[in-house]
Formats: C-alpha cells, sequence, structure tokens
C-alpha cells in the first residue's frame, strides 16, 4: 500500500498504540497524524500526536481539517471503544439493563466512530487505494452470539457495523477506490479484555503488537470489492 498520510484515533489505548508504533517503521516516509483525549508522546520522528476532546464535533472536524490541508488520507484507523469503565460493566442478564448504560455503550462504540467518519471518509485519498477501518468485535454479529449476554456492547458494535456497510455505499459512489471496513483484534491483551481473561484458550490471548501487526497485513491486502464488511486478524470476513 501506498501511504503519505495515516490518521490512528484512540493512540493511547493497546491496540491504538499498536498501530502507531508498527506504522511508523513500516511507512517511514508517511506522516502518521495520532489523536487521542490525551496528549501522547512517540518516539518517531514521523509521528505528530494531538490531543482532541472526542465530544466536540467541531474539534473533530476541525482537527480532520488540519491533517489534510496537504494531502488527503491513505489509510484511517479508529482504535477508540470501551466495554467496561467506571460507569459501566457489561451485563450479564435483562435485569441488568439500564437506558444510561445503554446509552454510554452507544456513545463510546458507535456514534464516536460515527462522526469520526463523517469527517474523514470524505478526506480519504482518490487516486490510489485509501482504507478506512473501525475496530469493531465479533461480539457485534449477531449470526455468531452464541453465548448472550454483554447487550450494550454487542448492540453498539452491531449497530456500528450497519454504520460501516451503510457509510461504504454512501462513499463508494464518491470514491470507487476507497475500502470501509470493521475489524476483529481476536482476544488481545488490554485493560478493556482484562477482566474477561480467564476463559480464553490458550495461545489466543494476543499481544497489542501481534494483534496490530495482522491488521494491517489484512487491512492492506483488502480490495474496494469487500469495502463494508468486518474482518477478523486471521483474514477472515466475519458474518453480520
Ligand atoms: N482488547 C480486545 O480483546 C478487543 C476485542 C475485540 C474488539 N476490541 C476493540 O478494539 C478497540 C480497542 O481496544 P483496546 O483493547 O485497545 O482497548 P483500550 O486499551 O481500553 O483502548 C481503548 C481506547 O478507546 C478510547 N476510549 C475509551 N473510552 C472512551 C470514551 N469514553 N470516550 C472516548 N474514547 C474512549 C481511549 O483512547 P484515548 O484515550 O486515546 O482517547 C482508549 O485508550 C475497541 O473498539 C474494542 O472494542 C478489543
Amino acid at each position: 500500500m501506498q501511504a503519505n498520510n495515516i490518521a490512528v484515533f484512540g493512540c493511547s489505548g493497546s491496540l491504538g498504540n499498536a498501530f502507531v508504533r508498527y506504522l511508523a517503521v513500516q511507512y517511514p516516509k508517511a506522516v502518521i497524524h495520532t489523536f487521542s483525549r490525551t496528549q501522547q508522546e512517540f518516539e518517531s520522528t514521523n509521528v505528530l500526536s494531538h490531543s482532541l476532546d472526542f465530544q466536540d464535533e467541531g474539534a473533530i472536524e476541525q482537527a480532520v481539517i488540519t491533517a489534510t490541508v496537504e494531502q488527503q488520507f491513505d489509510l484511517v484507523i479508529v482504535a477508540t471503544g470501551m466495554l467496561h469503565d467506571e460507569i459501566v460493566t457489561p451485563e450479564k442478564s435483562l435485569k441488568q439493563l439500564s437506558t444510561n448504560v445503554f446509552r454510554h455503550y452507544y456513545d463510546v462504540d458507535t456514534i464516536l466512530p460515527a462522526m469520526i467518519a463523517k469527517y474523514c471518509l470524505p478526506r480519504l485519498n482518490r487516486d490510489n487505494q485509501a482504507l478506512f477501518a473501525v475496530l469493531s468485535a465479533r461480539v457485534g454479529s449477531i449470526s455468531d452470539n452464541q453465548l448472550g449476554g454483554w447487550y450494550g456492547y454487542r448492540m453498539a458494535k452491531a449497530a456500528l457495523n450497519m454504520f460501516i456497510k451503510t457509510a461504504a455505499i454512501e462513499i463508494k459512489r464518491s470514491n470507487k477506490q476507497a475500502v470501509v471496513v470493521g475489524l476483529h483484534p481476536g482476544t488481545v491483551n488490554s485493560p478493556l479484555s482484562a477482566p474477561f481473561q480467564r476463559h480464553v484458550p490458550e495461545g489466543k490471548l494476543f499481544s497489542p503488537d501481534y494483534a496490530a501487526q495482522q491488521l494491517v497485513s489484512v487491512l492492506t491486502q483488502l480490495s474496494p470489492k469487500q469495502s463494508g464488511a468486518c474482518f477478523a486478524y486471521d483474514g477472515q470476513e466475519i458474518a453480520p
């Protein structure tokens, strides 16, 4: 893949950080814009780190405009997301459902990536194949749901997958070379998965570095025909 201008959102996260470090080495001539709610430091000189209030749509718009003044994006990765925090814990049963918890999952896992896409997708390079990828999750697949539970997170990721499909259809009309996809990283050793790692089979808990490398390899082999779908770290398409 030819890449001069790359953006990674959520770069304080385990996967976001791993993507930035890997891409900085893989694409030493590219400028890599990183966005996080808190200022992050990276050693590579081709990384430009920005703090960004993800609650402020105007700030997102301005940040994207500034990052694409000289050249459009060749690759955008949105690595934000939330499964548990000080406000929510994934629900195990109907009796735990709460309006506020649903809203919080939807805010972070669906609306935020959609608002980032709103400003980034029109600024994807039209001269070469350009990629926009959002970290989704296998548990957002309705057909794959065998275990139940995690209502809010599953619903928010399923809605995210629908957003990705819908945006891919729209953007294809103006940018035939664009690829817009969701990504499932596998179970990755990070604060997000930390409380839920007990039942992960041996060898299936990946490091963020491994997952990021796998996902970049999967991403860079995709074609516009595959836009709108969701892909796992091993290249398999995840059915909706
Ligand atoms: N880890 C796994 O096993 C796994 C499995 C399947 C899917 N995923 C998906 O992969 C993505 C990254 O996961 P990760 O493991 O790297 O998680 P992580 O280490 O917890 O990082 C997630 C990042 O998302 C951003 N974020 C978190 N809460 C937010 C909020 N309330 N508002 C705005 N931004 C918020 C933060 O970025 P900033 O602080 O930089 O703003 C945070 O560092 C998520 O979408 C997750 O659902 C992970």
